[in-house]
């Protein structure tokens, strides 16, 4: 499927001030030189906050993470977790449509978001709550056909219960994921035939669903107050600079990435040569040069 940007793209975008600090911290796991290495998860903090992935967002990370714009484009249209056109301010949903799913019924189930959500997948319902796509198997192939919903499994759907889902969902309500034919897990309808005392202890529902009722927040999307950030890979040091910018004191700001024109030139043949490179480079030239953590090591 080719994967396009939207035609129609914002003027620009900027991370919140939450989400700017949690995507630094997240730049920290990795050595200098190399916090493109964050792009998937900074990328997806950033559909986290806008629900999807415009142009400007693409190259705020980018710039963020010191990275050339085609090599953010490049990730964001690879990966399908990715979406690159608005979606619904409730929910997108996906419906597996791959074999089990397929068998199942995952037709009857995408006619019923053609019809009320809108006709075709990645388009928005007319009262923007909704949008629908076809995803491939969700690994949930016992409890065929199911969709994802936000950060959620709904099982053992058919076109009334998914119907019956839209509903709550539309009015504001997180209807309970899991199967939703009555069955615990994923064992047989008719009951289990062996290992019966595995069927939890007495709870109605199995764990990930218990989990998803405790939290309610099957649709929140994550904006950065849901846990403190916790950066404790940094060297006892660092880490105390860190927390201490955590509590609203002033703490040190993590490295920021070097901008693309000094983090990479190109070279012969078109190459980008990345701050990585060129110190590996200067490694094979016998050069004294090392990364500072080496460096702490050996002191
Ligand atoms: S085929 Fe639908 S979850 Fe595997």
């Amino acid at each position: 499927m080719l994967r396009r940007l939207h035609p129609e793209q914002p003027a620009s975008f900027e991370f919140t001030p939450a989400n700017l600090e949690w995507a630094k911290a997240q730049m920290t796991k990795y050595p200098e030189g190399r916090q493109q290495s964050a792009i998937i998860p900074v990328l997806w903090r950033a559909q986290e906050q806008e629900g999807w992935l415009s142009r400007p967002a693409i190259e705020y990370c980018a710039s963020l993470l010191g990275m050339a714009y085609i090599r953010a484009l490049e990730v964001a249209t690879f990966y399908f977790m990715f979406q690159l056109q608005p979606v619904g301010s409730v929910a997108n949903i996906q419906i597996c449509g791959t074999t089990t799913c397929m068998i199942c019924g995952a037709e009857d189930l995408i006619e019923v978001c053609k019809r009320r959500i809108a006709p075709t997948p990645h388009t928005v319902s007319a009262d923007g709550k909704f949008s629908w796509e076809e995803v491939e198997c969700l690994g949930a192939c016992a409890n065929a056909p199911m969709a994802q919903i936000g950060k959620d499994y709904y099982e053992d759907l058919t076109p009334q219960k998914l119907e019956a889902l839209i509903d709550a969902f539309s009015a504001g309500q997180v209807p309970l994921p899991g199967p939703q034919n009555g069955r615990y897990a994923s064992e047989p309808l008719t009951g289990l035939t062996s290992l019966t005392g595995l069927k939890g202890s007495g709870e109605d529902l199995n764990v990930s669903a218990q989990r998803a009722r405790d939290l309610g927040e099957t649709v929140r999307r994550i904006d950065g107050t849901e846990a403190p950030i916790l950066t404790k890979w940094l060297r006892p040091s660092q880490s105390a600079d860190q927390q201490e910018g955590q509590d609203g004191r002033p703490g040190q700001e993590p490295a920021a990435a070097k901008p693309v024109v000094e983090a990479a030139a190109v070279a012969d043949a078109g190459k980008v040569v990345s701050a990585g490179d060129k110190e590996r480079a200067a490694d094979a030239e016998g050069s004294s040069v090392a990364p500072e953590n080496d460096k702490e090591d050996k002191g």
